[in-house]
């Protein structure tokens, strides 16, 4: 995966990062490495804190070799300097507070379903055509929320987190093999959380199945070491959560989305009828697109792999009607 090139080819014109934290800060600047926009823009409440990252940004153009632009905006809770966000194909919504050691996930529900209908609500005013990739978690359930509070097309409304679990189980397979990860195909499905579905069934090594090169007990271990990718590193860091490969996970969806490749992969996306699941955000391959989700692609999976797929669905299905009223 390359990322800085030398020719400045513009596929689209701006994108948008809200949140310039360590998960959005790192993302934008992916995102001007690709030096295939013209513009990102990066927001944040904290006064200064997103021109000055910008600024910083900036300046690395030329060492890197890059000649997108990097615009950094304070914003309010009104909307106040959300003109800056105007024209963009694309925002991503990073804005949120991340985990704390011993934390769930769903514990940051109530404070970050604030941060990210407000946020919604101006994404929905100042970049109406927008595909919005959210990252805040929860995850699924923000998803859903931001969906909700843009009225965005669901297809434009899409969550990051299955290509970061799917590399965080490529990234096990492969040390526990002492393989390149290039070798190593994995895939998770499900919600990015307790009910994460890694599949192994759909796992190989050079083609070959997971289950001809490792002992069953040793995939669940790595499975099970998947499912816990997130927590694993809250535990190390103490403060804050994962950044670098989440971000490489938003801005690739980015890419593919501002490129209308047509790429599959894993993403947060609105399931209907697919695996005979309905009505709910939930982590399944889609390929996108343009517009966002052109379409859901099914994959084969076991029967233990498509009940623990279903039994995610109804996991979230709850906690995705409770968010509409918060
Ligand atoms: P962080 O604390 O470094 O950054 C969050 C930023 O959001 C802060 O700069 C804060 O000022 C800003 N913010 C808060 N309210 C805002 C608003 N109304 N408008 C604009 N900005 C606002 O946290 P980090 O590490 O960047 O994580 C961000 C979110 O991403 C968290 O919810 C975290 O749990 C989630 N995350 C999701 C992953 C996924 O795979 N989906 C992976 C890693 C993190
Ligand atoms: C992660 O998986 C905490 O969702 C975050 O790293």
């Amino acid at each position: 995966m390359s990322t800085a090139s030398s020719s400045h080819s513009t596929v689209a014109n701006k994108v948008t990062v809200v949140g310039a934290g360590f998960y959005g800060s790192t993302t934008a600047l992916r995102l001007a490495e690709y030096n295939i926009f013209d513009t990102v823009v990066l927001t944040d409440i904290v006064e200064g804190k997103p021109e000055g990252l910008a600024l910083d940004m900036s300046q690395s153009r030329a060492i890197e070799g890059f000649e997108t632009k990097i615009i950094g905006k304070t914003t309010g809770p009104n909307g106040e300097g959300y003109e800056v966000i105007e024209g963009s194909k694309i925002v991503i919504i990073t804005a949120g507070l991340p985990r704390k050691p011993g934390m769930s996930r769903m514990d940051l529900l109530e404070v970050n379903a604030k941060i990210v209908r407000q946020v919604s609500e101006n994404v929905a005013r100042y970049a109406p055509d927008a595909v919005v990739i959210v990252v805040s978690n929860p995850l699924d359930e923000m998803t859903a929320l931001a969906q909700i509070a843009t009225g965005f097309p669901r297809e434009r409304v899409i969550g990051q987190a299955g290509v970061l679990d799917t590399a965080r189980f490529t990234t096990f397979v492969a040390d526990e093999l002492g393989v390149p990860v290039a070798s190593v195909k994995t895939l998770t499905l499900g919600s990015h959380g307790d009910t994460m579905v890694p599949v192994p069934s759909q796992c190989t090594v050079n083609g070959k199945p997971l289950s001809e090169l490792l002992p069953a007990d040793r995939i669940e271990a790595l499975v099970e070491r998947t499912r816990n990718g997130g927590a694993e590193i809250v535990g190390l860091l103490k403060t804050g959560s994962a950044y670098y490969a989440p971000s490489a996970a938003a801005a690739r969806m980015a890419r593919a989305v501002a490129e209308d490749s047509g790429a599959v992969m894993p993403v947060c996306t609105w399931v209907d009828g697919q695996y005979g699941i309905s009505g709910v955000y939930l982590g399944v391959m889609a390929e996108l697109g343009a517009q966002g989700v052109r379409r859901v692609v099914e994959v084969d999976l076991t029967d233990s792999e498509l009940e623990s797929l279903r039994k995610a669905a109804e996991a979230v299905r709850a906690k995705q009607a409770d968010v509409a009223n918060l």
